[in-house]
């Protein structure tokens, strides 16, 4: 086997397995497990939502498809964006893909080419850097700060990192994991640097709704001007508790529509015809889907923040935005190992910090866009371990 291992491209044989898969692998069986590692809830998309769908296949919408997306997606995709930022969007600039990690993929396939560098904050989601891996690119880890007032990226340190290999720079706000939210100052100035060296960003930008000092994160939405190189990342998947739709969108420059027209096509050749009604649906008539699962976020992070809150052994900032949790554990030394304690001692899955690169180590992310009954029991069963191990 290690024989046909050897025979791969170094950029598929090198891509590291993602730390999150690693946990679930060990714990997935586990009777009456609470596991929290993953980035969603417990309960099914809409009735109304999954309705569109199923009517859309009874009908027979199971023929090849726009790689851009059906017109009328583009069209709601156009007008949800513009009412959200208030700003006029056209169709031309959205790309329908499956979930946010296949609008990433694009960017990546547009920007990186063979040892291209793209700059990336961390902790962060593992899958950014493995899909510049996956490229045979290189991503450079920008350690943010841990301190009283949560994380921090220092911006000096940001731009420092940039040298002449350097394509893009990776920007996730609000962030997973840390919960992090970039000012609208620090998007300016990233902006700016970005435009002086002519450099692209990715914007990832899914979680703009799931921010608790408002009803919308600073976004590079209201920022941007024509001719700026930048890309965003948007999903279906959080907002309307649709993970397993595979459902999201790129929004680009009209100008390179042809491009990422032919990038769609030969991945994966567009989303699946029946389900772009429902996600036109979703865009449409589901902002109280949406509004609920903001709703749901903000009760699940008081009560994960209030349970940790009087333990001394923890650190952790209550998150500004997104929909987890980061809390390192005083003398933890690796997170995964302790993670697994954790499924074997306390039937509980955290996912290690270690899994979201340098700076994550004694760390864990808890995703808290779950019931509030299963939160707090998962939060009990925490906190009685916690009190054991101080
Ligand atoms: C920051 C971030 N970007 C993108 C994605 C990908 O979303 P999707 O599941 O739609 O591929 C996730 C998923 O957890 C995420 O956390």
């Amino acid at each position: 086997m290690s024989d046909l291992i050897s025979q791969l491209a170094a950029s598929a044989r090198t891509i590291p397995e993602s730390g999150i898969v690693k946990l679930f692998n060990y714990g997935r069986n586990r009777d009456g497990l609470i596991a929290l590692w993953a980035g969603e809830g417990e309960t099914p998309t809409s009735e109304p939502i999954r309705a569109a769908a199923s009517a859309a296949l009874a009908e027979g919408q199971t023929f090849y498809t726009y790689q851009r997306g059906i017109p009328p997606l583009r069209e709601a995709i156009a007008g949800y964006m513009s009412r959200l930022y208030d700003r006029p969007m056209q169709p031309e600039e959205f790309f329908s893909t499956i979930g946010g990690m296949g609008a990433i993929q694009i960017c990546v396939q547009m920007l990186v080419g063979h040892g291209n560098e793209v700059v990336v904050p961390g902790p962060s989601w593992p899958n950014f850097a493995g899909a510049i891996l996956s490229r045979g690119g290189v991503p450079r880890f920008v350690p943010m700060q841990f301190g009283k007032t949560g994380w921090t990226l220092d911006l000096d340190r940001l731009f420092d990192a940039c040298t002449e290999r350097t394509r893009a720079l990776f920007i996730n706000s609000p962030s997973n994991p840390t919960g992090w939210v970039a000012s609208e100052e620090e998007l300016r100035a990233i902006l700016t640097f970005a435009r002086d060296r002519g450099l692209w960003i990715i914007a990832d930008e899914i979680y703009g709704r799931f921010y608790y000092d408002g009803d919308l994160a600073p976004s590079f939405q209201t920022l941007r001007e024509p001719g700026d190189r930048i890309l965003f990342v948007q999903t279906f998947s959080k907002m309307w508790a649709m993970t397993g739709w595979r459902m999201g969108w790129l929004q680009a420059p009209p100008e390179l529509g042809q491009t990422i027209e032919n990038l769609i096509q030969y991945n994966t050749s567009g989303v699946a015809s029946f389900l772009q009604p429902a996600g036109t649906f979703a865009l449409t008539e589901g902002d109280a889907d949406a509004r609920g699962q903001i709703a749901r976020a903000r009760t699940g992070r008081d009560i994960v923040c209030s349970a940790i809150e009087p333990f001394g052994n923890v650190s952790f900032a209550w998150p500004a935005g997104a929909f987890y949790l980061m809390f390192g554990i005083d003398g933890v030394t690796s997170s995964l190992d302790t993670a697994m304690r954790l499924v074997d001692e306390a039937n509980i899955g955290l996912a290690p910090g270690s899994a979201f690169g340098p700076g994550g180590e004694g760390y864990f992310r808890i995703c808290y866009q779950r019931s509030p009954a299963a939160l707090r029991e998962a939060m009990g069963r925490l906190t009685a371990w916690l009190e054991k191990n101080d």
